[in-house]
């Protein structure tokens, strides 16, 4: 299978990864999983000059699909379907006209411009216009279905809680480097721990064990200070997860603004990036922070959850939950990759992790208050048999 996909424009912000995985996926659907489909994402000027000098209409248009078939350009064991050319900026504007996604409506637009290589045409009559659109739609349906298939919500457990018990004495034990090896053979897929600038759980002898213990994945949750920074850049932790600190607060109390400290965070994102750590920003459920994790060049934002953990009734649980469930849409539309913690327990996480756009769960306190009773091992346990 082959999508060969060029962007000849500038000046939009997509994921060009996540629109390649949607045309191959778009491609099996239809059955042509070995085809080769090319497509090209242009400018109004450039898809205007195509539209005249193709169709006789000299003005822009949102996608064109040349088709090889048609053309009769068959060649022996290749599968060749054509060129799909697409104009960000209608495609733009449309998207801001819908009140959707440029992704969602760049998914549309491919459908749309794939079935024309297929040799429907809804300009040949009503009804043809008709098969055409019910195509698009089961192929939309069909697509999200595969890509929501495809998420297995993971749990990352926060050992955070251990170290908390501990510096309570100021000694040795409980050690968050044990526990959280307790966590891993219970199932964890990833260890959480947030190195607070005052210390005041995980210390840095935790966090360098745990570099070297961690079997499965490290998060270091981390203000952006500059101490901290340097020390993750020594550190190299599978990820990072850029939270608010302050130093009154019992835990962190809410999402970053990225939308208004965009310059400053893009510089720690820089930094990672070039050390090649991914980075997740602790994010309220509002669409504005989203797009600011996404123009700074975030790989993950984990979706603060605790509004909707201190819902006090059900009807505001509720409200927040959809809150979370729009952001977490939007954010996977943005071409982010979503996790999502904090206030999570055992009455609470399974609607959360039923959402299948969220692909890792962060919790830390209520498996540790649990695990007072239990157990490590069988309050994660416990825990993983609420996910889907
Ligand atoms: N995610 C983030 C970013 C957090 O700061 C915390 C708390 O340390 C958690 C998840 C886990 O929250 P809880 O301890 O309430 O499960």
């Amino acid at each position: 299978m082959a999508v060969a996909l060029r962007c000849d424009t500038a000046g939009h912000t997509l994921s060009l990864s996540l629109l390649t995985a949607r045309a191959e996926q778009l491609l099996d659907l239809c059955g042509h999983a070995a085809a080769e489909w090319s497509i090209a994402l242009v400018g109004d000027g450039e898809i205007a000059a195509l539209n005249r000098d193709y169709r006789q209409q000299d003005r822009p248009t949102n996608v064109l699909a040349f088709a090889l078939r048609e053309a009769g350009a068959e060649m022996p064991g290749r599968e060749l379907l054509g060129d799909v050319v697409i104009s960000l900026d209608t495609a733009a504007r449309e998207a801001a006209a819908q009140k959707i996604t440029l992704h969602q409506r760049m998914t549309v637009l491919l459908i749309h411009g794939l079935l024309h290589l297929l040799g429907f045409d809804h300009e040949r009559s009503d009804q043809e216009a008709r098969r055409m659109e019910a195509a698009e739609q089961r192929l939309l349906a069909a697509l999200e279905h595969t890509e929501r298939r495809g998420t297995m919500v993971k749990l990352a457990i926060n050992v955070d809680h251990v170290a908390t018990v501990r510096q309570a004495r100021g000694g040795a034990e409980p050690d968050p480097v044990l526990a959280a090896g307790i966590c891993e053979l219970a199932g964890a897929s990833g260890i959480v721990v947030h190195l607070r600038e005052d210390r005041r759980h995980i210390q840095d002898r935790d966090v360098l064990l745990l570099r070297q213990t961690v079997k499965t994945k490290l998060n270091l949750e981390m203000g952006a200070a500059r101490e901290i920074i340097d020390f993750a850049l020594r550190l190299k932790p599978d990820m990072v997860t850029l939270v608010p600190e302050k130093r009154q607060e019992l835990t962190t109390e809410g999402g970053l603004d990225v939308a208004g400290q965009q310059k400053k965070l893009a510089a720690v994102i820089r930094a990672m990036t070039k050390a090649e750590i991914p980075v997740s920003l602790f994010v309220d459920p509002d669409p504005k922070q989203l797009k600011a994790a996404q123009e700074i060049g975030a790989t993950f934002v984990e979706i603060h959850t605790g509004r909707y953990a201190d819902a006090r009734s059900e009807a505001e649980a509720e409200q927040e939950f959809e809150l979370i469930a729009a952001a977490a849409e939007e954010a996977c539309e943005l071409g982010l990759r979503v996790n999502a913690g904090h206030g999570l327990n055992y009455r609470n996480t399974a609607p959360v992790a039923g959402l299948g756009t969220i692909e890792e769960l962060s919790i830390g306190h209520a498996v540790m208050a649990r695990a007072m009773f239990v157990g490590i091992d069988q309050a994660v346990r416990e825990m993983l048999a609420l996910l889907p």
